[in-house]
């Protein structure tokens, strides 16, 4: 393993004698390097304004959204009633997971995630593979969560003016249509936002998560008046296999809460509040999940649940027998989903500034503009990128794949806090995840079960995936990456 010691001040300090390829591919990133150059830009540094409230924030707009307003419908069918067991054991597997990431992200305060504390625990290679895989948890699982908001925007220009966008103009081609244009709209919106700075994005993303707990907090309150006990006559009628097969599916809901690990550089007090923040959006997402879904199955057969429609506005409708509910339902669900693309190109963002910092993908994206402090380069880049993507593309089996990379990740981060126990034991750790190496060594487990679960179709697509992200790899970062050119960021951004 090559030792590149701490931070240091010229090229030829950092550069590796003639190290084997072997070596180069596992060079670590030491932890003070990738703190000291926390929150430089090529040209600028990001801000620190946020605090543990918006932090919280950041985390829960990119969790609550499609999963339980759309996703919720192709999962009860799977489970039955038992879908809120479902949503136990995959919330189990995002807790043993959450508690790795809360002691690494107060431990290694930056804006990578998990692509750089792999970086400081299991090297280059594995940190890029980390890297690829919140590409496909954030980058691409945003196209995925633009296109579910579609679904309710129709439901609510239905419900308010009687009128629905046509296909044509509301899928891509391959699904039936010529180009999502709700979708576009939606990304094209956050990126505005997000231009604006992180703490206005932040403002706004406060706003929209407050709408979203009480619109579920309504849905609850209504759905309990048409609850039937009857409905839960045959609670697991589809055995183990229905609720850890729904299990895989509603993972997808758990997708985000690692969103505050990405805004580790704009945190003003990143070791205290970061997991803080992990913990505490992760306990009032599951509370809520389970919830909603015990209300919604006690309020509609089981059987009569399918992906077609706006699943939790059509109940309230249902419920009261009228249609204005549904339709408030269906605004507030807008708003939801909205905050959690705003909140996932965020995220998205910041982790390509962590990679390009890196030397692993190209400058621009580390770019920061001087007033609002926020990398305006990069978020139009990822923007438009999201954009195309969900509103061009017919996603299918790549939506699938965001799971699939998001539980690798996660995974690897389970490993990483347990071998920087071992390399770092003398580190200040902020959080400390009990009974350590057992619950880590439980949330890999998870996430490997997890991962099985998923079907045959979702690995090759995750296979090819990977395998297009080790060829840019070693056409690109492998050579440019700054570990391996000897590059100093610190002094760079300095001068
Ligand atoms: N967890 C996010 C959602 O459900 C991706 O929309």
């Amino acid at each position: 393993m090559l030792d590149q010691g701490a931070p240091s001040h010229d090229r030829t300090a950092t550069a590796p004698a003639s190290p084997g390829l072997a070596a180069r591919l596992m060079r670590r990133k030491p932890v003070e390097r990738l703190v000291a150059e926390g929150s430089h830009g090529e040209g600028g540094a990001l801000r620190r304004s946020l605090g543990l409230w918006q932090l919280t924030m950041i985390s829960i707009g990119a969790t609550l959204g499609t999963g339980i307003f759309v996703v919720l419908g192709n999962a009860v069918p799977k489970a039955g009633p038992a879908v809120t067991l479902s949503f136990v054991f995959a919330g189990l597997t995002a807790l043993f997971s959450a508690l790795s990431y809360a002691e690494l992200a107060g431990t290694i305060p930056v804006s990578g995630s998990s692509y750089s504390y792999a970086y400081a625990t299991m090297g280059e290679l594995i940190a890029w593979v980390c890297g690829w895989c919140l590409l496909l948890e954030y980058g691409v699982s945003v196209a995925a969560v633009a296109v579910g908001w579609g679904k309710y925007l129709n439901e609510l220009l239905d419900g308010t003016i009687g009128v629905t966008i046509p296909t044509a103009l509301s899928a891509p081609p391959g699904d039936g249509g010529i180009f999502n244009l709700p979708a576009l709209i939606v990304v094209i919106l956050a990126m505005v936002f997000l231009l604006g700075g992180a703490k206005e994005s932040a403002r706004a993303n406060t706003i929209m998560v407050c709408v979203k707990i009480a619109a579920l907090i309504l849905f609850c309150a209504i759905g309990f008046m048409g609850f039937k006990s009857g409905n839960y006559a045959h609670f697991m009628p589809l055995g183990m296999a229905g609720v850890s097969g729904a299990a895989g599916t509603l993972f997808f809901s758990y997708i985000g809460f690692d969103a505050a690990s990405t805004a580790g550089e704009e945190a003003k007090d990143a070791q205290r509040d970061l997991p803080r923040a992990i913990m505490l959006s992760l306990v009032i997402v599951t509370a809520l999940y389970v919830l909603v879904a015990a209300v919604a199955v006690g309020a509609k057969p089981w059987r009569q649940f399918n992906d077609s429609e706006a699943t939790l506005a059509q109940i309230m409708k249902d419920v009261t027998g009228q249609g204005f509910w549904g339709t408030l339902l269906a605004a507030c669900a807008v708003i939801a989903i909205a905050s959690v693309v705003l909140t996932v190109v965020y995220g998205q963002t910041r982790i390509l500034f962590a990679m390009s910092r890196d030397g692993l993908v190209p400058k621009v994206f580390a770019r920061v503009h001087p007033k609002t402090g926020a990398p305006r380069a990069n978020t139009v880049i990822v923007s438009l990128f999201c954009g195309v993507l969900a509103a061009a593309i017919p996603l299918g089996q790549l939506a699938d794949a965001t799971s699939i990379g998001t539980l690798f990740a996660f995974a690897l981060v389970n490993v990483a806090v347990v071998v920087l126990r071992r390399t770092r034991p003398d580190m200040n750790r902020t959080f400390r995840v009990p009974l350590s190496p057992l619950l880590p060594a439980l949330g890999f487990g998870f996430c490997v079960w997890m991962m099985g679960s998923l079907p045959g179709i979702t690995w090759i697509v995750f296979g090819v995936w990977m395998a297009v992200g080790l060829v840019f790899y070693f056409v690109y970062g492998y050579r440019r990456s700054r570990l391996a050119t000897g590059e100093n960021l610190v002094m760079t951004a300095e001068k």
